[in-house]
C-alpha cells in the first residue's frame, strides 16, 4: 500500500482521493479552502456526485482517507503527490496555471523543510492530474529543481484524468484507458503497481505526449458534438431528422454512436476551457487551430438557436412566462460551470421573458448567478401558466413527467426539447407543439 497525497478536493481531487483510499492506500487530501475541508470532515459533500458520499464516509471512518488544509503536511506524508487543482480559463483562452504553480512552490518549500529534519534520502513522485497545456510538466520540474535542495530525488509525471461528472467513481475505477507520461523507470514501476487493481489498458508515454492526449481527446469530443450540431442545422433547413442521421452514422464502427447527440451544445467545467486552451496553445507554438475555432462557433450558434425557436413559437418574448427544466450542464451533477443554461437564461432575460426554473440538483448553484429568477420545487409548479417549456438537461426524472398534466396546466402547449431526449411522437399526440434540435 502506498502513501498518496491529492492536492485539491474538487470534482477530480476528491474522487481520486476517495477511490485510492477505497483501494486500501493511505490517502491524504489537501485543499486550501478550509470550509470545504471542514465540510468533508463532517461527512457533508461539497458537491453532488453519485456514490462519492458513501466512499468518502467509509474511508474517513476507517482512516484510509484524511483531510487537511496543509500542503506541507501532505508532502511529508505522501510518496506520490497528485496535483488536482483547477486550471480555469483566462480571458485570452489560455489555462490559468497559477494554482498549479502555487502548489508546486508549496511542495518545493515543504521538501526543503523536510530535508532539514530528515537525513535519509527522500523521493517524491509528483503527478499532474489537472488538465494542463503541454510543457507544464517541464515548468513543474524546473520550479521544483530551483526551489528545493538537489539531494531530493523526484520525478514529475502526467496522469490526466478522464472521469465524467455524474459517473466519476465508475469512470475512475473502470476507465477506458489510463494515460501515464513518465520520464523514469522508477516512476513507471510505481504507476504499474498503483494501477494494478484497475483493469484497463495503460498507455505509457513521455510527459508532453500525455499532456497532449488529454487536450486532443477533449477537443475531439467537442468537435464530434459540434459536427452533429452542424448536421442538425442542415436537417432543420430541409426537414430531415438528425436523430435518424446520427443513428445511421453511428452504426459505422469507425464513427461510433457516442457523442453524436445534437442539442444545445457542449458546456461544463472541461470542454469550453480545454478547447479554448488548446487553441491558445496552438497559437503560442505557431499553429492556428482554425478547425477548433469553428467547433466553438457552432457551439455558440446552438445556444442562440433556442432563442430563435422560442421566438418562432411565441413571437415576442417580453412579459411571457417561460419555464426551464434542467440547469446543470449534464444530468447527475449539480455543476453549472459553463452550462448552456447560463447563456440561454441571460438571452431570454434580455428579451424580457419571465423565467421559472427547476433542476433536481443544480438550483442552489444557479441562484448564485441568477438570484432573481423563480426557482420551483417541482416540474409541475415550474410549468404552471407558462407559455413555453424548454428542456436544457436530459435528467431521467424528466422522462417520467406526466405530460397530460403538464399540458393542462400550461398556458400554451409549446415545448423546446434542447436535448432531443423526449418521446416526440407521444408529445405531439398529447397535443404539444414540439420543437427539437434538427428535427421537428
Ligand atoms: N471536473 C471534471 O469533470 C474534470 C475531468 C477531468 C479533468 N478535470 C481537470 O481536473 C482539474 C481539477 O478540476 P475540478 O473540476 O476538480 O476543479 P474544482 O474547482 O472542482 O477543484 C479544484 C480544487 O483545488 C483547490 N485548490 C486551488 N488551489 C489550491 C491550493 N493552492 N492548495 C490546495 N487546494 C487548492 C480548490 O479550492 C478546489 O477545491 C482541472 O484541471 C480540470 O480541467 C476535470
Amino acid at each position: 500500500m502506498r502513501n498518496i497525497g491529492v492536492i485539491g478536493a474538487g470534482h477530480v481531487g476528491l474522487v481520486t482521493a476517495a477511490c485510492f483510499a477505497k483501494l486500501e492506500h493511505n490517502v491524504i487530501c489537501a485543499d486550501n479552502d478550509s470550509q470545504k475541508i471542514e465540510k468533508i470532515k463532517n461527512l457533508d459533500m461539497p458537491f453532488y456526485e453519485p456514490g462519492l458520499e458513501e466512499i468518502v464516509k467509509e474511508t474517513i471512518r476507517n482512516k484510509k482517507l484524511i483531510l487537511t488544509t496543509s500542503v506541507s503536511e501532505l508532502t511529508e506524508k505522501s510518496d506520490i503527490i497528485f496535483i488536482a487543482v483547477g486550471t480555469p480559463s483566462t480571458p485570452d483562452g489560455s489555462a490559468d496555471l497559477s494554482y498549479v504553480e502555487n502548489v508546486t512552490i508549496e511542495i518545493a518549500r515543504a521538501l526543503t523543510e523536510m530535508k532539514k529534519i530528515f537525513d535519509n534520502k527522500i523521493y517524491r513522485l509528483i503527478v499532474e492530474k489537472s488538465t494542463v497545456p503541454v510543457l507544464t510538466g517541464e515548468w513543474v520540474k524546473k520550479t521544483l529543481e530551483l526551489m528545493s535542495p538537489t539531494e531530493i530525488e523526484f520525478d514529475v509525471a502526467a496522469n490526466p484524468e478522464f472521469l465524467r461528472e455524474g459517473s466519476a467513481i465508475n469512470d475512475f475505477l473502470e476507465p477506458d484507458r489510463i494515460i501515464i507520461g513518465v520520464g523514469s523507470e522508477k516512476a513507471k514501476r510505481i504507476f504499474e503497481e498503483l494501477y494494478a487493481p484497475i483493469k484497463a489498458p495503460i498507455v505509457f508515454t513521455d510527459v508532453k505526449s500525455a499532456e497532449i492526449i488529454k487536450h486532443a481527446s477533449n477537443s475531439f469530443l467537442a468537435l464530434k458534438i459540434s459536427y452533429i450540431n452542424a448536421i442538425s442545422q442542415i436537417c432543420e433547413k430541409v426537414g430531415a431528422d438528425v436523430e435518424k442521421v446520427a443513428e445511421g452514422m453511428g452504426y459505422d464502427k469507425r464513427i461510433g454512436k457516442d457523442f453524436l447527440k445534437a442539442g444545445v451544445g457542449w458546456g461544463g467545467s472541461c470542454f469550453p476551457k480545454d478547447v479554448a486552451a488548446f487553441i491558445k496553445m496552438g497559437e503560442d507554438i505557431g499553429y492556428p487551430f482554425n478547425l477548433l475555432k469553428e467547433v466553438q462557433k457552432i457551439n455558440k450558434e446552438q445556444r442562440l438557436l433556442v432563442i430563435k425557436k422560442a421566438k418562432e413559437l411565441l413571437w415576442n418574448l417580453r412579459g411571457k412566462e417561460i419555464s426551464i427544466l434542467g440547469l446543470s450542464f449534464k444530468p447527475n451533477t449539480d455543476d453549472i460551470r459553463d452550462a448552456p443554461s447560463i447563456e440561454i437564461i441571460s438571452l431570454l432575460l434580455k428579451e424580457g421573458a419571465i423565467l421559472k426554473c427547476y433542476d433536481p440538483k443544480a438550483m442552489e448553484n444557479m441562484k448564485k448567478i441568477f438570484p432573481d429568477i423563480l426557482y420551483c420545487q417541482t416540474p409541475y409548479e415550474c410549468v404552471k401558466n407558462s407559455s413555453l417549456l424548454i428542456f436544457l438537461t436530459e435528467w431521467d426524472e424528466f422522462k417520467n413527467i406526466d405530460f397530460e398534466k403538464i399540458k393542462e396546466i400550461m398556458k400554451t402547449p409549446y415545448i423546446i426539447d434542447g436535448r432531443n431526449f423526449l418521446d416526440r411522437d407521444k408529445l405531439k399526440k398529447t397535443g404539444f407543439i414540439y420543437k427539437g434540435i434538427g428535427r421537428n
